[in-house]
């Protein structure tokens, strides 16, 4: 009989560019950290760096061009469709910029989660490092949530905060967040992973007790990478 505590996760994740984010979890997958595996990687680029470490790791990897479909419904409605032919009990959007339909988020809602580069709901959409440096923030970050219709308005899971420097340039803010990234998506998926994050009602749960409207906020430190 099989062990549903310890089996592992199926993991479907979606990119659209470097897939560094993919990395963080196709490393938690090997070490163990991360329950799970990561059982395709779809992207809707080509020739993206997140299809050559998908193909490095042997995970099979799928690119669905939107271009090459005549509307965002129809596009989402293929994308759900291969997405389900993997059978993923999770779907991580990693660096994935497209807009998602309702129909696309209720299919997999409670399922689907995303990584976010601001501390949401600060600067959703688009250049977030610019806009916390141009608003004179004393911190930027990195959130992860679950995703609803609202982009990027899903409640939050968990954040890490980054302290943002006087001679910080959108770029070196985006690879420090980006260090935090790597650390806290993995971490989000495994409690996932491991039946402890559930979405109830819209709110967020960990651990049976409702979490803030900012989600857990976790101390860690940049690591090497
Ligand atoms: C990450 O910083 C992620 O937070 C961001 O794109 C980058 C992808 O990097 N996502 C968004 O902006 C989504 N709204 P990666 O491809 O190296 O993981």
């Amino acid at each position: 009989m099989s062990d549903h505590s310890t089996a592992k996760r199926r993991i479907v994740v979606l990119i659209s560019g470097s897939g560094s984010n993919l990395q963080s979890f196709i490393d938690g997958c090997a070490d163990g950290s991360v329950n799970g595996d990561v059982v395709a990687v779809i992207s809707n680029k080509a020739g993206v760096k997140g299809l050559e470490r998908a193909a490095a790791a042997a995970i099979p990897n799928i690119t669905l061009d939107h271009n090459s479909f005549a509307s965002r419904t129809e596009f989402d409605a293929a994308l759900a469709d291969v997405i389900d032919s993997f059978s993923p009990d999770l779907i991580v959007l990693a660096g994935f910029m497209r807009i998602l339909t309702p129909q696309f988020v209720n299919r997999f809602l409670g399922r689907l989660i995303n990584i976010h580069p601001s501390l949401l709901p600060k600067y959703p959409g688009l250049h977030t490092h610019q806009r916390a440096i141009d608003a004179g923030d004393s911190e930027a970050g990195a959130t992860v949530h679950f995703v609803t219709a609202e982009l990027d308005g899903g409640p939050a899971i968990v954040q890490a905060r980054v302290e943002l420097l006087k001679n910080d340039s959108a770029e070196t803010l985006a690879s420090r967040v980006l260090n935090y990234e790597h650390q806290i998506y993995p971490l989000a998926a495994e409690w996932f992973c491991q039946g402890r994050l559930e979405l109830r009602d819209g709110h967020v749960i960990l651990d049976n007790e409702l979490l803030p409207e900012s989600g857990v906020c976790v101390e860690i430190a940049e690591r090497a990478e």
